[in-house]
C-alpha cells in the first residue's frame, strides 16, 4: 500500500464523515422547524441516589415523599423508581387526564398485575380490557340499586345479630368489632348464605391467607416463592374448589339468591358466553378485596372522630332522633337515604383517610398537561403515572384547614369537594375507572353506624388512633378501645 493511496483513503473517511454532520445536522434543523415541540418540556424530577435511589424515597412511605416533594417541585414531578419513571399528578387541575383517559392511553393492567395470583386467572387484571369491562358491567349490575336494597336487609339483621351479643355494658376494640362484623355482612351479601351459615369459619380462614399473601414485595415480586405466596396459592386452590361445589349445587336446585355471587352466577358475556365456576370465584375474591378492609377501616375511623368530636357526635345523634321518629326503629334502603349527616361525617373520614393511598396507571401515549401556575409538562410514554388520594385529598386550595374534621364542608352552599370541580375529592378515584362498591359502602357504613348510635353509649379510651403506613391498604394502628353502655335512644 503506497502513501498516495492512503492519503486517498483518508480523505474519503474525511468526507463520508464531514457529509454524516452536515445530514444530521439537516435533519435536526428540519425537525426542529417542522416539529417545535419535539423538545419535550419535562417535569421535575424528584432528587434521589441513581438506581435505588427512588425505591430508597418511596419505601420511606409515598405519602411523605410527597409531602417534601410537592411544595419544592409543585404538582407534577417525576421519580426514578427502580429504572421505571413514575410521573405524579397531584390535584384536580393537573389529574383529569388520569382518570378520563382511555385505557389504550392509560391502563391499570401491567400495574395492577400483581392481583392475579390472588384473584386468580381469566378474570379482571388477567384478561385483556375488552374481557375486563364486560366483567365491571357485572359488577356494576350486581350493585344496582334494587340489588342494594336487598343487601341493606342483610346487612340490618346481620348488625342486629352481631351487636346483640355484646352486653349491657363492657369495652372492646372497636378496630377489631367492625373488621369482623364486615367480614359476616360480606359473606352473607356476596359470598351467599351456604358460606356465611355453614362454610364461614373455613372460608375466612382461606381468604386469610390469600390476603397475608399480599405484601408490599408482592407487588413487584408476586410469584416470590415465600411461604406467604405458598399460602396463598393453596388457598386460592381451596376457594375455588368450595365456590365450584356450591355454584354446581345453586345450578342443579335452580334456586336464585339474593346476593353478589348468584349475579355473578347470571351474568353472560356480550356473545351469551355464561360466566364459568372459576370465573364467579375470582371475582368475588375481587369484590372482597377491593370492599372489604376499605370498608371496614372508614367505618372505624368514622367512630374513632365522631367520639372525639362532642358537636359532630351530637348531630348525628340529632339525625338519628329525627329519623327514628319518622320511620320509628326500621332501617332499610330509603331510611339509610335519608341520613345526611352520618354521610357526610363518613365521607369526611374517608377525606382525611383513603385507604387506597396511590392509584397507579401505565401511560402508552405522550401527553401534556397544564398546572394551575400555568406551566406546561409532556408526560412521555412509557412513564407510569400516579396520583395520590391521601395527599390530594388534603390539599389547601381546595379544603378549608384541611388537616381539621369537618363534616359540614360537604354541606349543600359549602361544597368543598365540588367547588374546585371534579376529582377534587378522590377517596373513590372517578372518571372511568371510579369504585363501583361506593354505595354499597356507605349503606354498610351507616347501617352499622345507626345501630350503634340508636342503641348504645359510647367513650373512646384508648388515644386517637395512628395510620398504619405499612399495610396495602392503609389503615389504623393498634386497638381502638372504646367503653360501651347499652341505651335506648332518648326521644324528644
Ligand atoms: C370505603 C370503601 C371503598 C373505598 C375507599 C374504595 C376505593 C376505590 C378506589 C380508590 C377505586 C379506584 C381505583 C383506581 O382508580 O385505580 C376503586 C375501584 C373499585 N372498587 Fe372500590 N372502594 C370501596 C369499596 C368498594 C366495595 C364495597 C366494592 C364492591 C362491593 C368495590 C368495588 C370496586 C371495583 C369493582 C372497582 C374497580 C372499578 C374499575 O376499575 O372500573 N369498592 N375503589
Ligand atoms: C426516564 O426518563 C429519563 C428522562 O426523560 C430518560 O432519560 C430515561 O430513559 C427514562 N427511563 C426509563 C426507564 O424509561
Amino acid at each position: 500500500m503506497d502513501a498516495v493511496e492512503s492519503a486517498g483513503s483518508g480523505g474519503k473517511f474525511l468526507n463520508v464523515g464531514l457529509l454524516l454532520v452536515a445530514t444530521i445536522v439537516a435533519a435536526k434543523l428540519i425537525s426542529a422547524l417542522i416539529m417545535p415541540r419535539s423538545k419535550k418540556r419535562l417535569p421535575p424530577r424528584v432528587a434521589a441516589w441513581p438506581v435505588l435511589g427512588g425505591l430508597v424515597r418511596f419505601m420511606k412511605g409515598p405519602v411523605v415523599m410527597l409531602k417534601e416533594e410537592y411544595p419544592k417541585l409543585g404538582s407534577v414531578f417525576t421519580l426514578n423508581f427502580l429504572n421505571k419513571n413514575i410521573t405524579f399528578l397531584i390535584g384536580p387541575e393537573v389529574s383529569a387526564h388520569f382518570f378520563k383517559a382511555p385505557e389504550s392511553d392509560l391502563s391499570q393492567q401491567e400495574v395492577y398485575q400483581f392481583n392475579v395470583p390472588t384473584f386468580g386467572p381469566g378474570v379482571v387484571f388477567d384478561v385483556d380490557y375488552t374481557v375486563r369491562q364486560e366483567q365491571f358491567r357485572f359488577f356494576t349490575e350486581a350493585l344496582r340499586v334494587n340489588k342494594l336494597k336487598a343487601y341493606v336487609d342483610h346487612m340490618v339483621v346481620e348488625a342486629e345479630e352481631y351487636f346483640s351479643k355484646w352486653g349491657e355494658s363492657g369495652e372492646v376494640d372497636l378496630k377489631y368489632e367492625l373488621e369482623h362484623l364486615i367480614i359476616l355482612t360480606a359473606s352473607r351479601c356476596l359470598l351467599g348464605e351456604e358460606v356465611r351459615n355453614k362454610l364461614f369459619d373455613d372460608v375466612s380462614a382461606l381468604f386469610h391467607d390469600l390476603d397475608s399473601g399480599m405484601l408490599p414485595i408482592s407487588v413487584i415480586f408476586p410469584y416470590l416463592p415465600i411461604p406467604a405466596h405458598r399460602r396463598r396459592d393453596q388457598a386460592r386452590k381451596k376457594l375455588s374448589d368450595i365456590f365450584a361445589k356450591i355454584i354446581a349445587s345453586r345450578k342443579e336446585a335452580g334456586t336464585k339468591a339474593n346476593d353478589l355471587l348468584q349475579c355473578f352466577i347470571d351474568s353472560k358475556y356480550k356473545d351469551g358466553r355464561p360466566t364459568s365456576e372459576s370465573e364467579v370465584t375470582g371475582l368475588l375474591i375481587a369484590a372482597l378485596f377491593a370492599g372489604q378492609h376499605t370498608s371496614s377501616i372508614t367505618s372505624t375511623w368514622t367512630g374513632a372522630y365522631l367520639l372525639c368530636n362532642p358537636k359532630y357526635m351530637s348531630t348525628v345523634l340529632e339525625e338519628q332522633k329525627t329519623i327514628v321518629q319518622k320511620h320509628g326503629n326500621e332501617v332499610h334502603y330509603d331510611v339509610l337515604a335519608e341520613m345526611e349527616v352520618l354521610y357526610r361525617c363518613i365521607k369526611e373520614a374517608l377525606r382525611l383517610h383513603p385507604p387506597l393511598i396511590m392509584l397507579l396507571r401505565s401511560s402508552h401515549s405522550d401527553f401534556t398537561v397544564k398546572t394551575k401556575e400555568g406551566a406546561e409538562y409532556d408526560i412521555p410514554k412509557g412513564h407510569i403515572v400516579a396520583t395520590s388520594p391521601a395527599f390530594a385529598n388534603r390539599l389547601p386550595h381546595i379544603y378549608k384547614d384541611p388537616e381539621t374534621y369537618d363534616p359540614d364542608r360537604f354541606a349543600p352552599g359549602r361544597d368543598e369537594d365540588k367547588a374546585a370541580g371534579a376529582f377534587s375529592y378522590i377517596a373513590f378515584g372517578g372518571g372511568r375507572h371510579g369504585c363501583l362498591g361506593e354505595p354499597f359502602a356507605y349503606l354498610q357504613i351507616k347501617t352499622i353506624w345507626s345501630h350503634l348510635l340508636r342503641n348504645f353509649e359510647m367513650e373512646l379510651v384508648s388515644p386517637f388512633p395512628e395510620i398504619d403506613w405499612n399495610a396495602m391498604v392503609v389503615g389504623v394502628k393498634g386497638k381502638v378501645m372504646v367503653r360501651y353502655k347499652r341505651r335506648a335512644l332518648p326521644l324528644n
